[in-house]
């Protein structure tokens, strides 16, 4: 499809997916999937032209018991020069684990409500910030790069609509310690487009757009749209998982990632480059679909796999 220049003129060309289904998608199944399944899902994942994969998490395995094998799924890998493995790091102990891995990429993740905060990784907003001071020091002088996640942007599962000026200040904070890029989440997937709009223009007043990611979850079908309202701010990194696997197990309620298949059928047929083939996430889809032994939410990923018969 040729799209009017007119009609294309408000949208970025390029965009990066950085691919969550390992961490986010997996960390919600309640079925322990072995870390060989867990590798070949990556490495069929790593075939589709992806930069970035998180791959698992380094918290405490008693929390999230599907990822306890972080530390086995990422010496398991396979080196791709090209792309980036990731895993997330809530304190000292976590990086420790994610050094004696090998891994190049961490990211650390907090949230703008207090009571999310506390539920999710046991400490207030400021003990976590205090926490990850050390962590994002000793991960860059160990040349690891840190990505910063500010989960509950928009609404909070405990504390409701959540203000603009608390994303911008833990943001803010994020990036003063130093790490390069920060993931803006709608943990709970009740946002829509017109609270991406304010909230993140609002961010965009004091931090850069090429700094900013955006993390949306589909629970209630919105999360297309506020990518789109994310390109119509120049956001050009969106976080997505494989068939729309996902969750977080401290925001009940709370659904699968926008699927990566839905957000490149969109992308494409903007004309907006992503890098990535679309059958080749099926494919990894369609392992993990047959693994886990439920069907997966994505559309696309349906439709590519009921034409395939
Ligand atoms: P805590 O219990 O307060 O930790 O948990 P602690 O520091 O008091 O330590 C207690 C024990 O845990 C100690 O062992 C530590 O060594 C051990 P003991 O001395 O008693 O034998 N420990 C660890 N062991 C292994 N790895 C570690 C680790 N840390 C401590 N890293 C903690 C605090 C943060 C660890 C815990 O609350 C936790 O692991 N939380 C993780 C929750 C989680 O993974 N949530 C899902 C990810 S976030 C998300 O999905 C949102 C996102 O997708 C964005 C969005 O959608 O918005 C990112
Ligand atoms: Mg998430």
């Amino acid at each position: 499809m040729c799209l009017p220049k007119e009609r294309m003129k408000q949208y970025p060309k390029n965009v990066k997916i950085v691919e969550v289904g390992p961490r986010d998608g997996l960390q919600n199944e309640s079925k322990i999937i072995s870390t060989s399944d867990k590798v070949k899902f990556i490495e069929l994942l790593s075939q589709s032209g992806l930069k970035e994969i998180e791959v698992t998490s380094f918290v405490h395995p008693e929390r999230v018991p599907q990822l306890a094998d972080g530390d086995d799924v990422v010496k398991a890998l396979k080196p791709h020069p090209a792309i980036r493995y990731s895993a997330l790091v809530p304190n000292l102990r976590g990086l420790e684990r994610a050094i004696k891995s090998g891994i190049k990429r961490i990211a650390v993740f907090t949230a703008a409500s207090e009571i999310f905060t506390k539920k999710n990784i046991n400490m207030t907003i400021d003990e976590s910030l205090q926490t990850f001071k050390p962590v994002v020091q000793e991960a860059l002088k160990n040349k690891i790069s840190v990505r910063g996640y500010v989960s509950t942007c928009f609404v909070c599962p405990y504390e409701g609509k959540i203000g603009k000026e608390n994303v911008l200040s833990v943001a803010s904070s994020l990036l003063e310690l130093g790490v390069d890029e920060i993931s803006l989440g709608d943990t709970t997937g009740a946002a829509v487009f017109l609270d991406v709009k304010e909230t993140v223009n609002y961010v965009l007043s004091k931090i850069p757009k090429e700094k900013i990611a955006l993390h949306f979850h589909d629970t209630y079908g919105n999360a297309l749209a506020n990518v789109k309202a994310g390109l119509e701010l120049g956001i050009t990194v969106y976080d997505s998982s494989s068939g729309g696997l996902g969750g977080c197990p401290y925001a009940p309620g709370a659904s699968g990632n926008l699927a990566t298949e839905d957000l490149l059928y969109m992308l494409n047929e903007m004309e907006i480059e992503a890098g990535v083939k679309i059958d080749k996430i099926a494919e990894a889809s369609k392992f993990i679909q047959n693994i886990i032994g439920k069907r997966l939410p994505s559309k696309q990923l349906q439709k590519i796999l009921s034409s395939a018969k």
